[in-house]
């Protein structure tokens, strides 16, 4: 397992948002967190990031007990998170935000990286020097993930990151999700609000409830279940 977490009860101050939270995320998979409005997905990968508050239990990554880290500790570990209202520097260019994104990297890796990038995202590079803020909502979507994937990390978190785009432009991000874990091999947590679609490309998935775990396991399984229908309105 890559990323685990045993009993987790978290949430922010003194309000308690999940309660007693087991989850196994498989290495080199990707696995779904759906779940209704306020159900406390983006509270789980806050959780995972270091961004929440933990009440009890424990997360574990690879093995190695993080539930105190800091986040900057866990970005180190391989962890990277693109956030439901993601941060790109509208007023520098494309480059210069995979630039910002890739601090951490000498200037042969920052090289090296931006290329599999743009290889994963060939569209970028066209416009590699236009200000992020002319970028459309979907374009914007593929470069707030590309810098989540600057940092080389092993998971990456993705909340929400279709939001408000048209079908057609949902499905090719989400089609970037899977290059992402085939050809980076980087094992992905995704947040999404197209059930159907999320269901169609991960391997394994969790519907949260109220802060509680209601499913687990195979999305086809919970697609034909009656809690999809109650749930997830599909
Ligand atoms: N920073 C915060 N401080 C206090 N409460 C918060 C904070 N963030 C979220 N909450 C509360 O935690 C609960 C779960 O919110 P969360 O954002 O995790 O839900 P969600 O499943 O991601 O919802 P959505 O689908 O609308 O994004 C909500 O009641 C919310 O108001
Ligand atoms: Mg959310």
């Amino acid at each position: 397992m890559s990323i685990s977490t045993v009993n987790l009860s978290s949430g922010y101050g003194k309000l308690r948002v999940l309660f007693d939270i087991n989850i196994s995320i498989p290495q080199n998979s990707v696995t779904a967190i759906v779940g209704p409005n306020g159900a406390g997905k983006t509270t789980l990968l806050n959780s995972i990031y270091g961004l929440a508050d933990v009440f009890e239990g424990r997360i574990l990554f690879d093995g190695v007990d993080i539930t105190r880290f800091k986040p900057y500790k866990r970005a180190r570990l391989g962890i990277a998170y693109v956030p439901q209202m993601f941060n790109i520097f509208s007023e520098l260019t494309v480059y210069e935000n995979l630039v910002i994104a890739g601090y951490l990297l000498d200037k042969k890796e920052l090289k090296e990286r931006i290329d599999i990038i743009l290889d994963l995202f060939p569209k970028l590079g066209e416009f590699l020097h236009r200000k992020a803020g002319t970028l459309s909502g979907g374009e914007r979507r593929m470069l707030a993930i590309a810098m989540g994937l600057m940092k080389n990390p092993r998971v990456l978190l993705l909340d929400e990151i279709t939001t408000d785009l048209a079908p057609i432009i949902v499905k090719k991000v989400l089609n970037t999700v899977i290059d992402i874990k085939d050809k980076l091999k980087v094992t992905v947590v995704l947040v999404e609000q197209y059930v159907r679609r999320a269901l169609e490309i991960s391997d394994k998935v969790y519907l949260l409830v109220s802060g509680r775990i209601r499913f687990e396991g195979n999305p086809k399984d919970l697609e034909n279940s009656e809690l999809a229908k109650i749930y997830l309105g599909l």
